[in-house]
């Protein structure tokens, strides 16, 4: 697996509407290739997510990892980071709740904004396998997954936030705004 070169904001590929994936190429070494390699770099980087413009690669593919918004238990063995992969995703709102939080972004380094989401969504895509999948997503899951499909469409997270009030450096975040139980 090789560590990928992350795009930055200003980068044109970070602002195009990326190229649907055939279904019969996700299976081809070099996609699966690519899957690993995005995933290792999401780790690397300690992000949530990544899209595929994000490793300047013109594809609807993201990978993210598995979040559960119940507190894990402190006892247990740290576990292997689970990984979604999605090609071609589709989002649709399953319900008309929408929550602000904070996001950050690996295109968008240092920086913290409070972004309005869809708290549950659905999503149909294809796994990495190939297999069409149709999952539901709440809360921070389903927050991290509108952000990387938003990117599949050169959309940036600023690009959602209703005002820059709350934009912040990570230090300054991390001072004032960072929520106490996370500490
Ligand atoms: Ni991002």
């Amino acid at each position: 697996m090789s560590l990928l070169k992350i795009s930055r904001m200003g980068h044109p590929i970070l602002r195009k509407k990326m190229k649907a994936v055939a279904p019969s190429s996700i299976a081809t070494p070099a996609f699966q290739k690519l899957i690993d390699d995005m995933a290792l770099t999401m780790l690397e980087n300690d992000g949530a997510g990544l899209a595929a413009p994000q490793v300047h690669e013109d594809c609807r593919l993201f990978v993210a990892r598995v979040f559960n918004d119940r507190e894990d238990d402190e006892n247990a063995e740290p576990a292997e980071p689970e990984i979604l992969a999605l090609v071609n995703p589709e989002i649709v709102p399953a319900s008309r709740q929408i929550e602000e939080d904070w996001e950050g972004c690996l295109s968008i380094p240092g920086l913290r904004g409070l972004v309005p989401r869809y708290r549950d969504i659905r999503v149909k895509a294809h796994d990495r396998n190939g297999e069409r999948i149709d999952l539901q997503a709440s809360g921070f899951m389903a927050r991290v997954i509108q952000h990387e499909t938003d990117h599949l469409d050169g959309i940036l997270f600023l690009d959602r936030m209703k005002s820059m009030q709350s934009l912040s450096f990570i230090e300054e975040f991390a001072k004032y705004h960072a929520k106490r139980e996370r500490e």
